[in-house]
């Protein structure tokens, strides 16, 4: 096996050939003078099981994906998986409303030209891995968040919403604490309140759980929904940390701690789902 990086993922990279004790591929990106991007893997990967890691959060990095699939292809490889730890364009799984695109399906369309299986990571909805015939799985992370927070005292796993809810009952069980989820109402067209069951936090310490965080307004509400009810420590994790317009800096005010996981790389991301990765790999290659 041989791992080939993107751009975006090259400490997960690191960490999973660590782990598995395979190769990572040098490989050359670099821009053409009127801007288009030119990618060669630069070690012989003929007659390789390959796997390439790395996110399709932008458009740039959609393109450097694409064409390092195809550098694969056309280089022999015996194999093509790839892991996509932040599978971007997965927001829109179906059509809601005449003539709208439906942008997973493009996405897992077009990997699928050159990937023969793919490993997505906590896809936004599950419906995007029926768009494909060929092996196509999500691999949810629930053991390396859970063991992260373990020695951290936590008394409960909480989820924004209900939809999140078999994700925080998982790490709660990893940890052994007690989990609940706050209950999305809708009070009219344009206004969604959340609302906390009857539990007592007075003096707790609580892991608000999501798995993405963009703009952060869902995890900050939740976070000041704990507090007024006594939280004396609140802590956010997510799985895919977005942060969009600097809410980092938001969120880290209402935080004893945000940690999210390396799938998207930056400050926060202290917990590395290498491990869950890696687990999957050895499976099947
Ligand atoms: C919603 O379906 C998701 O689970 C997240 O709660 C949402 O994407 C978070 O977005 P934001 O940080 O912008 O509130």
């Amino acid at each position: 096996m041989i791992i080939v990086p993107t751009s975006n993922s090259q400490k997960l990279c690191r960490s999973v050939g660590e782990k598995l004790n395979a190769q990572i591929a040098d490989k050359t990106v670099r821009r053409f003078p009127d801007g288009e991007m030119y990618v060669r893997i630069k070690d012989d990967v003929s007659d390789e099981a390959v796997v390439v890691i790395g996110n399709t959060r932008t458009d740039e990095n959609i393109v450097e994906m694409l064409l390092t699939l195809n550098a694969a292809r056309e280089a022999s490889s015996s194999s093509v998986t790839v892991v996509v730890p932040y599978f971007g364009y997965s927001r829109q799984h179906k059509i809601y409303n005449p003539g709208e695109a439906i942008s997973s399906r493009v996405m897992t369309d077009a990997i699928f030209l050159y990937a023969d299986r793919v490993y997505a990571v906590d896809l936004h909805d599950e419906e995007t891995l029926r768009y494909s015939s060929k092996p196509f799985e999500n691999i949810k992370i629930v053991e390396s968040i859970g063991n992260y927070f373990r020695e951290h005292g936590i008394d409960y796993v909480v989820s924004p919403d209900d939809g999140g809810s078999e994700r925080a009952m998982a790490i709660s069980e990893v940890m052994g604490v007690k989990t609940f989820y706050l209950n999305k109402v809708r009070v009219d067209s344009r206004t969604v309140k959340m609302e906390a069951p009857d539990v007592d936090l007075k003096g707790k310490k609580v892991l608000l759980v999501d798995d993405i965080i963009s703009t952060g307004g869902t995890i900050m509400k939740s976070a000041g929904i704990m507090r007024k009810k006594g939280a004396s420590e609140v802590y956010i994790s997510a799985v895919h940390g977005i942060f969009t317009n600097g809410s980092d800096m938001r969120i880290k005010e209402v935080a004893d701690e945000v940690a999210v996981t390396d799938t998207i790389e930056s400050g926060y991301s202290t917990i590395s789902i290498a491990e869950e990765v890696s687990q999957k790999l050895r499976e099947v290659i």
